[in-house]
């Protein structure tokens, strides 16, 4: 098997930040989600029309700024005009987009460990993706605090010829686990399998457990019903409101 980096994860990591309390995939949800305590957050990234790598999940403006428009169709200087806090509270206007590397510049001064998913929204390659975002996580950040996901193969199989497995922790993501996971698992030297909460059953934990991976789950915000996964032997819930489960996790490692 690959030599994995040794990362503590924890058992709760914020989705897009804290997003339930401050606007998705911003500076300001990142520091919400280390100011409530959380280690670890989940954000998507992108890239603009001129090939800037963003945070954000949406193909499109529409649903998260007071903008509209396709982000493949746009470059930096039009996205830094637009509020992306306002839709979600008047507290949080003028928030601006961040990109990958002012991201990156916080999560090292807050010392955090981040999952970056790498959203393929547009008709552009994942594998061009990959080449822009994964030299720059490497050089921010250390294997231990760094996990790279993506529903799209392509960009996780060029991620991986970019670096191996004790540099690059990648995890497979899944909308649920496929009958093959084992063998998508070993062609990329995988740390971890990410799936919807809700598909995952107890025999496909244990299958996953069993042969050494972690198993990190989205998006519970719903701590009774996911008990089960828990005791299951689930891994991680990348929540919108991990303070949900404080005192219903279970301590990490056990
Ligand atoms: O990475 C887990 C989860 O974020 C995947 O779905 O649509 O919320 O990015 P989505
Ligand atoms: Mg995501």
């Amino acid at each position: 098997p690959p030599s994995h980096p040794a990362i503590a994860l924890p058992r709760l990591i914020a989705h897009r930040g804290l997003s339930a309390h401050a606007p998705e995939n911003t500076l300001t949800a990142v520091k919400a989600a280390h100011d409530a305590g959380y280690q670890w957050v989940e954000l998507d990234v992108q890239l603009l029309g001129d090939g800037t790598p963003v945070i954000w999940h949406d193909a499109t403006l529409k649903r998260c700024s007071d903008g509209h428009g396709r982000l493949a169709t746009l470059d930096l200087a039009a996205v830094r005009k637009l509020d992306v806090g306002a839709w979600f509270g008047d507290g949080f206007r003028g928030e601006r987009m961040a990109t990958l590397s002012d991201m990156l510049e916080l999560l090292v001064e807050l010392d955090m460990g981040v999952n970056m998913e790498l959203k393929v929204t547009s008709k552009r390659s994942g594998t061009e993706l990959a080449e822009v975002v994964v030299p720059r996580l490497l050089k921010s950040l250390p294997p231990e605090r760094l996990i790279l996901s993506s529903f799209d193969q392509p960009s996780l199989q060029h991620a991986r010829s970019l670096a191996d497995a004790s540099l690059l922790p990648i995890g497979v993501l899944t909308e649920s686990v496929p009958e093959k996971w084992r063998a998508r698992c070993e062609a990329l030297d995988a740390y971890s399998i990410h799936t919807d909460w809700t598909r995952l059953s107890a025999r496909r934990t244990r299958e996953i457990k069993a042969a050494g991976y972690r198993l990190l789950c989205y998006t519970p915000n719903d701590p009774a019903a996911f008990a089960q996964r828990w005791e299951w032997g689930v891994d991680s819930a990348i929540s919108d409101d991990p303070a949900l489960f404080s005192g219903i996790a279970p301590p990490p490692g056990t």
